[in-house]
């Protein structure tokens, strides 16, 4: 149910324009108020007065309208909602968002808002393949932007593919999903690592490993999605902040710990950063100098477990769960490291070069608890998050 919800409605301009006159009905029917804003090429396909009457409130479509004092400001438009829709969703108005354009009202509103996105693409199949719009989608959902559709199927010009906008009860639900309407974490807190860690040698060098963070970033806005309040313990990554949580920025592992103990308690722990294991027992605050002599020895020493540690923690979460990186024996190694760490479940990935799991879109992972092994298909990381944040919340509902 969306009562009382208050959804910003932007329609552009494509032929499924005609199908966000449904949607404004299926909105009001749960009891959301809808207001609209048409794009200029939106009026060629639906009018300001068949969008006003079914939203029964005024529509808003040019800039200038709201220089007028008795107008609502194009800022409040903006935030005056609890989540912006863009339905149908254009290439031109999906390009407009990634390059953070303004150049009428619907894309001001876009950049000005401080509400969840959700876009509803439709267009046809080969610009939906193209480049450029696989370029656009990426930055925006690095920035948090969450995507419903497009369908395959006949789009209108008769050609068969990818590129018609979800019906609008798919969006409907979509919408519902964004705005926590169905939310089985709520008042639930979860705390995940997720990136690197830098371990300094000196002002200027340090110990990495390859992490990007994708799929700690994609867990923790996974379970901030299914209503959980969030706390999300990065190293240094080149992600957006994932949208709905708190984030803890650190560099090394033992700040990492520092944080993740501060975040307590918690729920659910999910450890998928790649913590260094060593770090430079004794980093220089000066940078080594290179002088000739024999290359310098670096001594190391151990850092902190910080999955063993919160699964030993007297605050320990009643879920912790801890990944696996293998390259050989995946299966063995991550069942030996679940109970070494004594963590609940380990989630095991083949990071062996060529499977492309450092740095990729992509995941196969093997979900190991007490009860054995389940294997997942090859999937994207996103989809890897939201199905591990459902398995989440099952277990903490006492369902798995
Ligand atoms: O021992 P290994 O690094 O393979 O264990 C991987 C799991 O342990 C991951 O969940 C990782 O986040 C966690 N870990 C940790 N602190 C460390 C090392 C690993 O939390 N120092």
């Amino acid at each position: 149910m969306l009562a009382g919800k208050r959804v910003l409605l932007i329609i552009s301009g494509g032929i499924a324009a005609y199908k966000s006159l449904d949607l404004i009905r299926r909105l009001r029917e749960r009891g959301a108020e809808v207001r609209c804003v048409l794009t200029r090429a939106a009026k060629e396909f639906v009018t300001p007065l068949s969008v006003g009457t079914l939203s029964k409130s005024r529509v808003y479509d040019e800039l200038f309208d709201l220089t007028a004092e008795h107008e609502i400001g194009h800022i409040r438009l903006a935030r005056d909602c609890d989540v912006v829709v863009v339905a149908p969703a254009t290439a031109n108005i999906l390009a407009a968002m990634a390059q953070g354009l303004a150049g009428d009202l619907a894309t001001t509103v876009l950049l000005a808002t401080d509400r969840p996105v959700l876009a509803a693409p439709a267009m046809n199949h080969v610009m939906w393949a193209s480049p450029a719009t696989v370029a656009n989608l990426s930055v925006l959902r690095d920035r948090g932007v969450s995507f419903v559709g497009p369908e395959s199927g006949e789009l209108a010009e008769g050609e068969i593919g990818t590129g018609r906008m979800s019906e609008p009860l798919a969006i409907v639900a979509a919408i519902e999903n964004l705005l926590g309407a169905n939310a089985p974490l709520r008042g639930r807190r979860a705390l995940v690592t997720s990136g690197p860690t830098y371990e300094p040698i000196d002002p200027v060098r340090y110990i990495a490993n390859r992490s990007s963070g994708k799929q700690g970033h994609a867990i923790a806005a996974a379970l901030a999605a299914l209503g959980a309040e969030t706390t999300l313990v990065s190293g240094p990554t080149r992600l957006a902040d994932p949208a709905g949580c708190r984030v803890l920025r650190v560099e090394t592992a033992q700040q990492m710990l520092a944080a993740t103990l501060s975040a307590l308690p918690a729920d659910v722990a999910v450890c998928a950063a790649a913590v260094a294991d060593w770090r430079p027992a004794a980093p220089g605050n000066a940078k080594l100098k290179k002088d000739g002599g024999a290359p310098p020895q670096i001594a190391l020493a151990e850092n902190p477990d910080i999955l063993a540690t919160l699964s030993r923690h007297k605050q320990r979460p009643s879920l912790v769960v801890g990944f696996a990186a293998e390259t050989d024996d995946l299966i063995a190694h991550a069942t030996a490291k679940r109970l070494r760490k004594g963590c609940d479940w380990i989630v095991a990935n083949d990071v062996s070069t060529g499977t492309g799991t450092f740095g990729g879109d992509d995941n196969r992972v093997h979900v190991i608890d007490a009860a054995g092994t389940e294997s997942w298909d090859p999937m994207k990381k996103d989809e890897v998050a939201r199905r591990l944040a459902r398995r989440i919340a099952d277990r903490l509902a006492g369902a798995a």
